[in-house]
């Protein structure tokens, strides 16, 4: 099977490279090395691309990245959550 460009092309736009979504794709930046990242203590969108580099080319995924940092401390918030107002007032929204 020969691979076309745009057959590369097309399993970059669907996300799927090694059973994770692809983030940044200018740098090559995995979902799961994003998160690993964030888990690591990367808390902005600076210390994500320090950590991984994703975010260090174009810059069209910055939000996504910003997406994941407040998805991770959501999640963190709430595995440590012991009913509602303590993750209320951290992330500002009720997350239970
Ligand atoms: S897609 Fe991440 S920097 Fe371009």
């Amino acid at each position: 099977m020969i691979i076309t460009e745009s057959y590369l092309k097309m399993i970059i736009n669907f996300g799927i490279l090694i059973n994770s979504m692809i983030v940044c794709l200018c740098q090559a930046v995995t979902e799961k090395k994003v998160r690993a990242a964030i888990d690591s203590g990367a808390s902005t969108r600076r210390e994500v691309t320090r950590a991984c580099r994703a975010g260090a080319g174009c810059g069209g995924c910055h939000s996504t990245i910003r997406d994941l940092i407040r998805d991770q401390q959501m999640q963190s918030a709430c595995d440590s959550c012991v009913q509602g107002p303590a993750a209320e007032d951290f992330l500002g929204v009720a997350a239970c």
